[in-house]
This record gives C-alpha cells, structure tokens and sequence, in this order.
C-alpha cells in the first residue's frame, strides 16, 4: 500500500431512506415532524457551515478552541498506538488537532454516511499523515454495532470521537443506546472522546439558534425548500417562518417551522393542510451540566473519567471509559 493513500475504503452502501415517505409519515401525524437528518442535503450542509461561522453560533469555535487547547492531555490520556474511530466525520476538521497530538496513532477509521465527502476527507487525512493507516467506512454510524468487523479487528486500543455535540441531536434515550453500541465497538478498554454543549444564559442560547443573519432560519426552511425540490411540493417559503427557543425544563433547543397562515400544500400528490400558528418539530438540540452529561454516559456503561470545559463555560468535551 503506497503510503498516503488510503488503506481501504469499505462501502456499507447505507439503504437510502426514502425522503418521500419519511416526511409525509411524519406531516401526516397529528403533532407534525420531519427528522432533522434530513437537513443536511448539499445546500442543508452548505448553509450549516455558514451558521458555524456567525458571530452567535459559538458552538464550533468553543469546541475547536478547547481541543487545540487540551489535545496534549487528550493524547496523554489516549496514549500511543492507538485506533481513532469516527462517528460521522463529515469534513474530518477537529480530529486533525488530535492526530497532531496522538503518539504514533495506528490507525483512523472515519465513518460517514455521505460517500464522496467521506472519500475526500479521508484521502486528505492520508495524505497529510503518511504514517497512518486510515480505513473510511460508508455506513450510517447511529447503528454502531452494524459496522463491518474490520473497525474492531485489531490490538491497538480503539477510541471513538464523537465532537460537534451531535450526542444534543439526540433523544437521552437514543443517545444512552448509541453510546452502548460505541462502547461494544471500542471493547474494554476502549475509550470515547464526546463533545458536548453545556447548558447557559438561555439568551445566548436563544442567540446561537437565532442569528441576527438569518441563515438559522434559511437552515430551518431549507428542509421545505428541499420538499419542493426533491418530491415536488409547492411550499411558499413566505408562508412559514423558522422558530427557535430554549426550553429551559427539558434543557434543549427546540426548533420548528412554523405556518404563518391556513393554508394547503401538495406534496408528492398528497394535501396536508396547516393551520395557521401551526408547528412542524424539525430538531432538539440537547444541553448538558457536566453532571448531567456524565450520568448519561454512566447508563450507557461507560466510567467517565476527565472533563475539560472552555474558560467561559460554553462546551465541554468528555473523555470516558469502556
Ligand atoms: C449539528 N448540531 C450539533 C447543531 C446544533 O447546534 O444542535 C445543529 C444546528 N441546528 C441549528 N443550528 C445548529
């Protein structure tokens, strides 16, 4: 295997979803929902990177700044030889600050449902770090116990990353059973670094979720946008407006689309009406205390055992063991 290049690409060809009747399931429903994976098509990602970059949005930047910050005491912590797993990899940006630090890491095990971003992000971290033997994995990481055997097939001690605070995506229940299927990836010994936001001012919350900008609220819409472009709805973008706000009971984010008015809308030969006030749940965003963070990680098996938090309090990233 030339070196720089990547040592194998497995492709779990994830079963495409059908976007159709996912979202007319949940649009049909009495309370209206459509999962918030569906966000993310090519202008959903387009539009994420954008909110990382707004001046409110500081969910990014604290989580970057705190892993350039304490990637020698990560590493220290993970030790040498070791095999990095991704969950969800995207563009591989923040494990570079890791694998900058890591001693001799053995191997990097991006997992990504998106195939060509996958496959470009992991050729770059080939060929940026020569030494390392990085297998990209094409598979839908919420389903870790389902991932080829070759993820787990070696002596080196497996770590799992999970940054981006993608864990307050998640229901607790969904998340303490994903956490449990990483912790049968890694096997004993095995650890898991996990980024999470923490609970604050719910005015900079409810800043971070609605920017002075508006690109939250072209992020939100844009799954609209993408009904009208993939299953030929006529949704009138002005008829719906995004609303976001920070439940301070349950400690989320919680985001709709809401309908401005009465109105009917075809989609995909079906008429769902809305009324108006109504709302549409597309994601929660999940905040943590520390404690609370830790006592989740605790139900899924894992021992948590360092912290490391930004001087302002804003995110934390967790270092937990199998
Ligand atoms: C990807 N995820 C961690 C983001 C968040 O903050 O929950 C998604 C997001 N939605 C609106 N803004 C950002």
């Amino acid at each position: 295997m030339p070196k720089g290049t990547l040592a194998a690409y497995l492709d779990f060809a994830p079963r495409e979803e059908s976007f159709r009747d996912v979202a007319l399931a949940g649009l049909m429903r009495h309370r209206k929902s459509v999962p918030c994976r569906f966000l993310y098509d090519a202008r959903g990602s387009e539009l994420f990177e954008r909110i990382c970059e707004l001046p409110e949005y500081y969910v990014t930047r604290a989580e970057t700044a705190l892993l350039a910050e304490r990637a020698g005491e990560i590493a220290a912590r993970i030790g040498p030889r070791a095999r990095l797993i991704e969950f969800g990899s995207g563009a591989s940006t923040k494990v570079r600050l890791l694998l900058d630090a890591l001693d001799r890491p053995s191997s990097y095990v991006p997992i990504d449902i998106s195939g060509n971003m996958l496959h470009s992000a992991a050729s770059a971290i080939a060929a940026d770090f020569p030494a390392l033997e990085v297998i990209a994995v094409c598979a839908d990481y919420m389903d870790p116990l389902r991932l080829p055997t070759l993820v787990r097939s070696t002596r080196d001690r497996r770590v799992g990353f999970f940054p981006g605070s993608t864990i307050g995506n998640l229901m607790p229940e969904e998340a303490v059973r994903f956490l449990r299927g990483c912790r049968e990836l890694i096997g004993p010994g095995g650890a898991m670094i996990v980024g999470a936001d923490l609970k604050k001012d719910p005015a900079a919350l409810h800043a971070a979720y609605n920017d002075a900008a508006g690109v939250t609220a072209q992020f939100t819409l844009n799954i609209l946008a993408r009904m009208n472009r993939e299953l030929g709805a006529d949704f009138n973008l002005k008829r719906f407006a995004h609303e976001a706000f920070y439940n301070e009971e349950a400690g989320r984010i919680e985001i709709y689309v809401e309908s401005l008015m009465d109105q009917l809308v075809t989609i995909s030969g079906e008429c769902i009406a809305f009324t108006a006030g109504e709302r549409v749940h597309v994601e929660y965003s999940y905040k943590f205390t520390v404690d609370e963070f830790r006592r989740l990680a605790a139900r899924a098996g894992f021992k948590p055992l360092d912290c490391w938090t930004d001087a302002e309090n804003r995110f934390s990233v967790h270092y937990l063991v199998a």
